[in-house]
């Protein structure tokens, strides 16, 4: 039997019932193959080819420039290096608003050119359609709701959501939605630990948090945030595993040094 087939992927019912028996799911951004095979083999559960590549791979200021064509590369090469993580792949902004028939076929180009497992769409009641007609497909889908980045210019910021009585009660109401229209799972992003706990206490699919407490049943960081790659990003929910920014200047610094004083390459590192 070859390792592929000894490794045990992580399935939506695999983490359905990571819900049920209380463990908690390790989700992570992850945009390219050596860095899928590192998160993989660490154990992350889920590896998410956020549209957040817009920010951390291309430096654009938002997640909407993001192209179609552009996250399928980037799935495709974290398809390649994830062995057992279930690789969930975000639907870019433009590829599913404006109708069903659209948000599907761009599901379908996901699912086919990248060897992905699943999808993961921003919004509530105004994407419900799409969800129904992509899950309807076979084709799994995580909902994303509270602070959506993909409507950065309607919110105007990106603070916390889901504050008041009535915002919550909204964003309960369409977790419940989305629940029903099929998805497997939910990201609750910015939104107060409290209400993040009464979701996922109402919803029978897990709930992903980031920046959104403890009581959610798993959690997702970007991947250059949790590994301190990037110092002038410090949400209050950011927790920095690593100093790679430091570790990474210091390695290159002493690199270049040897290189401009000959150190670099020995005689044992020469042929
Ligand atoms: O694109 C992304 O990184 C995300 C996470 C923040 C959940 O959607």
């Amino acid at each position: 039997m070859s390792y592929l087939k000894e490794v045990k992927r992580i399935t939506t019912t695999g983490l359905q019932s990571m819900k049920v028996q209380g463990e908690k799911i390790a989700m992570l951004t992850c945009y390219d193959y050596t860095m899928a095979t590192l998160l993989d083999a660490a154990g992350t559960d889920v590896l998410l080819v956020g549209d957040s590549a817009s920010n951390v791979m291309a430096g654009h200021e938002t997640t909407l420039p993001i192209t179609l064509d552009q996250m399928i590369y980037h799935a495709q090469c974290v398809s390649r290096g994830a062995k057992r993580a279930m690789v969930l792949v975000d639907m870019p902004f433009g590829s599913y608003q404006s109708d069903s028939a659209i948000a599907l076929a761009s599901a379908v180009r996901i699912m086919k050119e990248t060897g992905a497992h699943a999808v993961k769409l921003e919004g509530g009641e105004e994407v419900l359609e799409s969800i129904l007609k992509i899950t309807k497909a076979g084709i799994p889908v995580m909902g994303h709701l509270g602070l959506t980045p993909q409507s950065i210019h309607q919110f105007g910021s990106y603070g916390l959501q889901g504050k008041g009585e009535e915002a919550a009660e909204k964003l309960i109401k369409e977790a419940l939605m989305l629940q029903e229209a099929g998805c497997f799972g939910l990201v609750l992003e910015k939104i107060p630990a409290v209400l993040a706990a009464k979701v996922s206490t109402a919803l029978q699919i897990p709930t992903i948090g980031i920046g959104a407490g403890v009581n959610c049943d798993g959690q997702v960081l970007v991947m250059q945030d949790m590994l301190g790659m990037n110092n002038e990003f410090k949400p209050k929910f950011l927790r920095k595993y690593a100093d790679l920014a430091g570790e990474i200047t210091r390695a290159t610094s002493a690199y270049v040094q040897d290189v401009k004083q000959a150190q670099f390459p020995s005689a044992e590192e020469s042929y």
